[in-house]
């Protein structure tokens, strides 16, 4: 695709902090941003030279023609790091915005909704576990899939409204609850409705360099107990996904809890969406599954080659929102492109843009006789 025209701004996310907007060829991508980031994360920030990074990135690329991948490295290129370190944020959002440019297909396998409902940690909330997740497994159709999660959040609202206290960055559910007793009523809820329940425990945020400490349940846990208290809780509330149970650089306690258990162990901060990270799991038998997040690599170069990767090694691809979002539509497109089984996108607030999108896309594709179907989810 031959660049006609390249723009920048500035705009805000969900927490109303700044972020980059990018206009490749007349469509606008958005780079979202993350609270509990990974150390090893692509640089995301918005530089304060836009207006002349503008200009030289006009001067360097429009009038040239390019594949993504070629693209993705021209940007590598002029920012001088493989990860971004000059120009943060507007890497993703260029990256993205050729993309959207350059189109994406649309194949008729539909992720299942991978919502969050209560939260803590980073996020706002009272729990130390900053995600308790549900996945309407028995959905049969995205329509259907969306409108369980919906339920569930708002049966939550009205049954516990005496201990809901408002909605946090996700807007999952804050509540007076500690994560023990979040865990026993979100596993009763989800079940009335036919949906398992997952937790993101971002474990790295648990960390002080020797515990995992839960302060709200008292509790301070070497890395062999918390391999205990996870797998009791896989067991006791039969979880289907667990991300991030240790800390970003333990792929060996990671490893241990994957061999024991037949639910999804999803690298968030272990991977961060990097090919050698990827690898480096892989080899040593860490985790069945990983999240997927555009701007944790930078490029969506860098993206697909993880998620094929991960298709290749039978790890099941997780594509994800970040805590701080945008209207975009981008990872929601990734998912029908790449046929990707599970999107976390969250249940209200901003993130019903990326649900809306792959709604409208269900019905489009029945309209049309294309026979939309939901993907094919292991463990059940
Ligand atoms: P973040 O967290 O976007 O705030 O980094 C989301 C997650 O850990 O999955
Ligand atoms: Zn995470």
């Amino acid at each position: 695709m031959k660049i006609n025209n390249i723009e920048l701004f500035e705009t805000i996310i969900s927490r109303t902090s700044k972020t980059v907007a990018a206009e490749v060829n007349g469509e606008i991508a958005f780079s979202p941003s993350g609270a509990s980031a990974g150390t090893h994360e692509a640089s995301s920030f918005v530089p304060e030279n836009m207006e002349d990074l503008e200009s030289e990135l006009k001067d360097k690329l429009e009038g040239e023609e390019f594949n993504q991948e070629d693209f993705d490295t021209a940007l590598k290129e002029y920012d001088g790091s493989e990860t971004f370190d000059s120009i943060g944020s507007v890497g993703i959002a260029l990256s993205l915005a050729f993309k959207m440019a350059s189109g994406y297909e649309k194949n008729n396998v539909f992720p299942y909704p991978l919502g969050n409902a209560i939260g803590g940690g980073e996020h706002g909330g009272n729990t130390a576990i900053q995600e308790f997740l549900i996945l309407p497994v028995e959905a049969e159709t995205f329509l259907e899939a969306v409108e369980i999660n919906s339920k569930i959040y708002r049966e939550l609202q009205d049954r516990y409204a005496s201990k809901i206290m408002g909605m946090n960055d996700e807007g999952a559910l804050v509540t007076r609850m500690d994560d023990e007793e979040t865990l026993e009523k979100l596993h009763k809820v989800a079940n009335e409705y036919g949906a398992r329940i997952g937790l993101d425990m971002a474990a790295n945020e648990l960390w002080n360099g020797e515990k995992y400490v839960y302060p709200e349940m008292g509790m301070e846990l070497s890395p062999k107990e918390q391999l205990k208290f996870v797998q009791k809780i896989i067991d006791e509330y039969d979880l289907y996904y667990v991300e991030d149970p240790f800390h970003e650089d333990d792929y060996s306690n990671h490893k241990k809890l994957t061999v024991e258990t037949d639910c999804l162990i999803v690298g968030d901060d272990l991977f961060v969406t990097n090919e050698k990270r990827l690898e480096r799991g892989v080899e040593q038998g860490s985790c069945n599954s990983l999240i997927v997040k555009p701007n944790q690599v930078g490029t969506v170069t860098g993206t697909y080659e993880t998620v094929e990767k991960a298709f290749e090694k039978d790890y099941l691809p997780v594509v994800s929102h970040r805590s701080g979002e945008t209207c975009d539509t981008s990872i929601s497109r990734m998912a029908l492109e790449k046929e990707i089984p599970i999107i976390k996108a969250g249940i209200a607030d901003i993130r019903i843009s990326k649900l809306n999108k792959l709604m409208l896309e269900w019905q489009k594709m029945e309209k049309s006789g294309k026979d939309p179907k939901m993907a094919e989810l292991p463990y059940l």
